[in-house]
């Protein structure tokens, strides 16, 4: 923890050193949220904590709105995601993409990200060292977007928010409070694709997005 907040500031200062030379001398607090996260992205950029490092093209942060009240959080990157260092643009990216426009929300306003910002070889699970190694990422990024949903996509991530040995089936349906935030488990998308033709875990997709479009006070 006091390493994250030595960090935490050193990139700060290094950012308020370099905004004092330019001549700037006041930063308002909504910058200083952009400035906060930017450097968080920096570090994950940079991160050599594990073993994933050495194998990536490149990391990935995540990308949306920092002023979002949904989250939307995967496994980890795959392919497409580490070549263009970018959360879910591959072919369970695009439908991600498409549940959020059913959502009525863009994906420019929401904030989406993964467990692990590195890919795992083969695509394998990440480990769950490589998890808890990762895991202040994503508590920093949830501190400072302050969200009031998360849709927690597929078993990692439902596992990194609830501690239960149910599986997706039982878990999906019902939020989940972490910290202050309502937590809703899904079928990841990557799932729906590889059961393409199975309608029920589409429908229950759906009914999951409803109740998180409900308490977000959409519909
Ligand atoms: N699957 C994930 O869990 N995350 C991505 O970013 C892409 C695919």
């Amino acid at each position: 923890m006091e390493k994250r907040a030595e960090k935490l500031i050193a990139g700060l200062e290094e950012r308020l050193r370099f905004f004092s030379q330019i001549g700037i001398d006041f930063v308002s607090m909504s910058n200083s949220k952009d400035i906060s996260f930017h450097s968080l992205e920096e570090r994950v950029l940079k991160c050599q904590e594990c073993e994933l490092s050495q194998g990536r093209t490149n990391a990935v942060p995540g990308e949306g709105s920092l002023k979002t009240e949904l989250m939307f959080v995967g496994e980890a990157p795959g392919r497409d995601e580490d070549i263009q260092g970018r959360p879910f643009v591959g072919r369970a990216g695009q439908l991600l993409t498409k549940i959020i426009g059913a959502m009525e929300f863009d994906r420019k306003d929401v904030y989406i990200t993964n467990v692990v910002k590195c890919r795992p070889p083969d695509n394998r699970n990440p480990h769950k060292e490589e998890i808890e190694t990762c895991k202040n990422y994503l508590l920093e990024q949830i501190d400072m977007i302050k969200p009031r949903a998360i849709v927690a996509l597929g078993k990692v991530a439902a596992d990194f928010f609830i501690h239960s040995s149910q599986g997706m089936t039982a878990l999906r349906g019902n939020f989940h409070k972490f910290q202050d935030v309502q937590v809703m488990p899904t079928f990841h998308p990557s799932y729906l694709i590889r059961n393409e033709g199975n309608k029920s875990i589409k429908k229950m997709v759906w009914e999951d997005m409803k109740k998180v479009m409900a308490f977000l006070g959409k519909k």
